[in-house]
């Protein structure tokens, strides 16, 4: 089917935003000429395509400088950027200038360039070419790589966006030992927290799995037992405790059955907190912090140690 065949004539524009809904990371293709002379674009059409043998793709425009000498190529590099590597994305993403002029680079084993900070390299032998309409994918078989745990790039809708959370909370998530849940939940300026019944111990309510409303030993289970039915749409803190993680949301209150206090859950006004019954610091440090975002209406996340860690602002609203 060609595009004479579409059910309605297609604008390659809207196309494009379309099509530019789908978040991707941004990546650099290079390679090198037989002269020695290197050649780089800027590429987010990059996708993995087999691990047996190991091949990946990206597609080049037939408009672009370099889709000669990538055509002929013995081979390409793929370079997946870093989230600090937006003016370099932008350098390669430009025509006709110096592109590799001011910034910092090596060869691989296929000579083509890999930077230095990007959070991934792929080093390919071109495998395959595939003439694609205005684009010709490039099929490359990965002969050498590395990667790192930093924070990628994202593109998405014409735009650069920050994934810099994600990797953070990712590594937090994946990384061993036993796993805490918790949440913030608030009913018109009452805070629900929860005493240890072995130490009378104060604390944001915890559990072990997020769970259902259905299994009272879970967070959603202990939430229900009081009367309410809540969402934990927003991440509100995660950190490593020794060996345990802790992750905290914040909580929405969906719907109440008349409040249900039992002997270990209460509300308290935020000036009732108990707060010489909070020994946890994380824990007086998160109501605090919930205190004062709740009275601005902007909230922010919490990412770190017990001790010390980062606070990172929330997008909210528009
Ligand atoms: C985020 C982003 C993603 C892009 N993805 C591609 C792509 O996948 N393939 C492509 O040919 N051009 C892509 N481009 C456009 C090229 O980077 C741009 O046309 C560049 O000027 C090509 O360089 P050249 O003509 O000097 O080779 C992208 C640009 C940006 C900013």
């Amino acid at each position: 089917m060609d595009d004479e065949d579409a059910i309605i004539p297609l604008d390659p524009l809207d196309l494009r935003r379309a099509f530019g809904t789908f978040a991707t990371g941004v990546t650099i293709i290079t390679t090198v000429d037989e002269a020695g002379e290197v050649y780089g674009f800027t590429a987010n059409s990059f996708s993995s395509v087999s691990l047996d043998p190991p091949l990946l793709l990206v597609n080049i425009a037939k408009s672009a400088y370099g889709l000669k000498v990538f055509g002929n190529a013995e081979g390409f590099a793929v370079n997946i950027l870093a989230e600090n590597q937006r003016e370099l994305s932008n350098t390669f993403a430009t025509k006709g200038t110096d592109k590799f002029a001011g910034s910092s680079w090596s060869s691989k084993f296929t000579g083509s360039p890999v930077f230095d900070g990007v959070i991934a390299w792929f080093d390919c032998e071109s495998f395959q070419q595939v003439d694609a309409g205005d684009h010709l994918i490039l099929i490359g078989k990965v002969l050498e790589y590395d990667y790192n745990s930093d924070a990628p790039l994202g593109f998405c809708r014409g735009a650069y966006v920050s994934y810099g959370l994600s990797p953070q909370m990712l590594q937090l998530v994946s990384s061993t030992g036993s796993l805490r849940v918790g949440a913030v939940v608030e009913v018109k300026g009452n805070i629900l927290l929860e005493t240890d019944p072995d130490s009378d111990e104060v604390r944001i309510p915890v559990a072990d799995n997020v769970g259902d409303i259905h299994s009272p030993d879970s967070l959603l289970g202990k939430l229900a037992s009081t009367g309410l039915e809540a969402k934990l749409p927003f991440l509100y803190a995660a950190y490593h405790h020794g060996d345990t993680r802790f992750i905290y949301y914040r909580g929405e209150v969906l719907s109440m059955k008349g409040i249900n206090e039992s002997p270990h859950l209460h509300f308290f006004a935020f000036d009732a907190i108990p707060w010489d019954a909070i020994h946890d610091t994380a824990v007086t440090s998160m109501l605090k912090r919930y205190i004062t975002e709740r009275s601005m209406g902007n909230y922010s996340v919490y990412l770190g140690g017990h001790v010390s860690g980062e606070v990172y602002p929330v997008k909210t609203g528009d």
